[in-house]
């Protein structure tokens, strides 16, 4: 019979701060540095940031609060946090659809972070310090994604770092790691925004961002907004959940939730200011730019630039480091329940699951050229497919039910409860009850509708 370790094997974060940077780390990944910029570039600039902001604080902070709850009041993973509160009924699989997505997410995930790896090493050799045209520097991407020994063996490394980290447990594994990092982070992206905004022409780029076109308004920006506060907030799978599970006693969790959405808005919005205006600067075609835009369009900027060699070599860097925080918190679900669970140790998890995961992994990886056939699955390749099911579809689905479940099965009394739990005020608790009641599951039905109606499924 498999035993439960009691809370206290599982493991817990040395405190508030730790918990902040773990799950900053998590949500702050390859959705605020390459996905948020590409969707701004796509959704006319400042009108989709102001309608992304406008999300983040009234869905993906009453989101966030539930799943941190969830996790507080069991010190479980998903599967076993419903199963806690609702033992003998059907609410346990919301949890396992969640771990299921952690582990469809990160089979494409690793692969972007993959080619992240791929340009640092190719920055670090001096291949962006030059100009470059925008031919080449497409002929650049397209040869490291399509080429099959590259692709496979990137996504390769990069688990096997996730795995690394993640079989160091939570203190010394994934908080030491993210302690580290995060701070890195953050000094690189200010260094690289206050390049990119001093730049002839840079502020034209943060003018872009910040005024809003209300005549570009339509169901696509809005929907694309909502998936991506999902996205980049790491809601609607159960991620929080876990980390809010490793959460001490008597630390203040509201705060801590509300911090952690803060830094993730913030760290958007400075790659923001970073891409913007550099691609302004350089009089970059900005809405026809697609997911190439840092692989593709920013190489040929940082050739223009001064010192464009280590601007390259930091902005991967960056890159990289946002990635790794983020695949770690997505192996870390699918790790905690099988500890949790079935009673694998934590190595043993770690490794069998990371593996796992990579070999899955490997037909997102040969989608982008290297296999035709993987190329065009219902109009699109395999990887894109991928991340339209688990991380538009499923994370939408798992917030709309993690909603449902605290609200009105589980009660806002005991999420009150839980939430002040070492006597922290909590304001505004009418408004939260509201929002995680009837307002975030409304605006999740709402978007869904809007898809089937308009038939505009991926
Ligand atoms: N939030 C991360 C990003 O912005 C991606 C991510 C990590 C994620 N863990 C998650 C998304 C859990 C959804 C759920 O890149």
């Amino acid at each position: 019979m498999a035993t439960t370790p009691s809370s206290t094997d599982r493991g817990q974060w040395s405190g508030k701060l730790g918990f902040i940077l773990a799950a900053a780390g998590s949500a702050i990944g390859l959705g605020n540095v390459w996905r948020f910029p590409t969707s701004t570039a796509q959704g006319g600039g400042g009108l989709f940031v102001f309608i992304y902001l406008f999300f983040v604080f009234s869905i993906g902070v009453p989101v966030i609060l539930a799943e941190l709850s969830l996790g507080r009041a069991t010190k479980k993973n998903p599967v076993g946090a419903f199963a806690k509160l609702a033992p003998s009924s059907w609410w346990p699989a919301v949890g396992g659809l969640g771990v299921l997505t952690g582990f469809g997410i990160l089979a494409f995930y690793a692969v972007i972070a993959g080619w992240t790896v791929g340009y640092l090493s190719q920055a670090l050799t001096g291949a962006y310090g030059v100009p470059l045209s925008a031919e080449e520097s497409g002929r650049i991407f397209t040869e490291m994604i399509s080429s099959p020994g590259r692709a496979v063996f990137l996504t390769g490394a990069f688990m096997l770092l996730t795995i690394w980290v993640v079989r160091g447990g939570i203190a010394k594994g994934i908080e030491r790691t993210t302690k580290i990092l995060m701070p890195v982070l953050f000094a690189l992206l200010i260094l690289l925004a206050l390049r990119a905004m001093t730049l002839p022409g840079g502020m034209e780029g943060v003018a872009f961002m910040f005024q809003p076109d209300f005549s570009e308004l339509s169901a696509g920006v809005v929907l694309g907004a909502l998936g991506q506060a999902f996205f980049s907030l790491s809601l609607g799978m159960g991620a929080m959940i876990t980390y809010g599970s490793y959460f001490p006693d008597g630390e203040n969790l509201p705060f801590s939730g509300v911090s952690v959405a803060i830094f993730d808005t913030l760290i958007a919005i400075l790659a923001g200011l970073i891409i913007f205006p550099a691609l302004f600067a350089a009089g970059g075609d900005i809405e026809s730019s697609g997911p190439g835009l840092v692989f593709v369009v920013l190489p040929t900027v940082f050739g223009t630039l001064p010192a464009g060699g280590l601007l390259a070599i930091a902005f991967y860097a960056l890159l990289a480091i946002a990635a790794l925080t983020s695949t770690i918190s997505l192996l870390e679900v699918v790790v905690s329940y099988f500890i949790d669970e079935k009673g694998w140790s934590r190595s043993k998890a770690a490794w069998t699951i990371g593996v796992a995961c990579f070999v899955l992994a490997i037909p997102s990886a040969l989608s982008n050229g290297a296999v035709p056939a993987l190329a065009n699955i219902f109009g699109t390749d395999w990887l894109t497919l991928n991340s339209i099911v688990w991380g538009n579809y499923s994370l939408s689905i798992g917030a709309f039910l993690t909603c449902i479940f605290v609200g009105w099965k589980w009660g806002m009394p005991k999420t009150f409860e839980v939430l002040q739990q070492g006597g922290h005020a909590l304001p505004g608790k009418g408004a939260l009850g509201m929002l995680i009641m009837v307002i975030c599951p409304l605006a999740i039905v709402v978007t869904l509708a809007f898809i089937v109606i308009t038939g505009n499924y991926l």
